[in-house]
């Protein structure tokens, strides 16, 4: 029997790719950009295996196209809401993600974003760069004060629970509101508090999105939630952009209803060039760069082969999304 084929959609990091070519017949989409649904169909034909970026979708047509034969998508990240995960399983597909080694990558740059979106880095960069910079001013680029401040956390499943950690050692407040991704066990030391999604809105003056995007948390960041938080308050996404209501935002920061936001991750990605947020000097946006580091990719990478091997072996995935299909 010859070697399994296997799709590749975008060029990872090498310690993954090693680990595949070992035993594989693989096949990388060569482009900078993401292969298009059409391509991306064309190319997963035949396959016995697919591993994939949060980029790419993976619905129950494009599993139809690999056809018979595909065993396991493995993607190379931790969410999974580019994939149909029920139809996947009801296919006997196996799914993989990459949960726990980007927690820390990704909390680290959500209180980046926080940071800066408090004392205002990016505008000060863009001044500074700008020739702005002509003497020391006593009112220039007044921000937020993070130590002492109260810091509200949406989702508090491994990465809300990191972000909580770093929030203690800045002497904040920290409250969280579970949204069905609650701790398993809370540490016996934590002093977060839980409190309702209301409570969260209206006392925070950090909020931090660190839920899935599921049906339930789709825009879940409204006008009605805009609302209810302190004029003062600054919004940190770095879950997924369609837990946002992007024109909402838009509309809270521009009428002073919300004082900034940043983000990593916008819906869609890339945001448009056109989009009201970039004109904002209030918004930071990242490229959803939350597990961006070397040594987390490369973790990523070995994760997301070992899933992708496991599956062609016809063994159970090591990080498996869907446990059903072994029935
Ligand atoms: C993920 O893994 O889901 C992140 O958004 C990207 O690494």
């Amino acid at each position: 029997m010859g070697k399994p084929h296997v799709f590749i959609t975008r060029r990872i990091l090498e310690a993954g790719l090693k680990m595949i070519n070992q035993s594989c017949d693989m096949e990388i989409w060569p482009e900078n950009f993401p292969p298009t649904p059409q391509e991306l169909k064309e190319k997963v034909q035949g396959m016995q295996g697919i591993l994939c970026m949060l980029s790419d979708r993976m619905d129950g047509e494009l599993m139809d196209w690999a056809g018979e034969g595909l065993k396991v998508i493995s993607t190379y990240a931790v969410g999974v809401d580019n994939i149909d995960v029920a139809k996947a399983t009801r296919r006997g597909i196996a799914v993989g993600n990459t949960p726990g080694v980007l927690t820390d990558a990704t909390a680290d740059l959500a209180f980046g974003l926080l940071l800066a979106a408090a004392r205002r880095i990016s505008e000060a960069d863009r001044m500074v760069r700008g020739g702005q910079w002509k003497t020391w001013e006593p009112t220039t680029l007044l921000g937020a004060d993070v130590h002492g401040a109260t810091l509200g956390i949406v989702g508090f499943g491994r990465i809300g629970q990191a972000i909580a950690r770093r929030a203690h050692g800045f002497d904040m407040r920290v409250l969280y509101c579970a949204h069905g991704h609650a701790p398993k066990e809370l540490p016996a030391d934590s002093k977060a508090e839980e409190v309702n999604f209301d409570t969260l809105l209206q006392e925070s003056d950090f909020i931090s999105l660190h839920v899935p995007l599921t049906a339930e948390t789709r825009r879940l960041m409204n006008k009605e939630a805009f609302d209810k938080m302190k004029p003062s308050a600054i919004l940190v996404n770095t879950a997924r952009g369609g837990v946002v209501d992007q024109q909402a935002l838009a509309e809270a920061l521009s009428s002073g209803k919300l004082a900034g936001a940043a983000l990593d991750v916008t819906d869609p990605e890339p945001i448009p060039t056109d989009s009201p947020l970039l004109k904002l000097e209030n918004v930071i946006i990242a490229p959803h760069i939350g597990s961006a580091s070397t040594r987390t990719r490369e973790r990523m990478a070995v994760m997301a082969a070992e899933n992708l091997l496991a599956g062609l072996r016809g063994e159970r995935l090591p990080y498996c999304v869907n446990p059903q299909v072994y029935g």
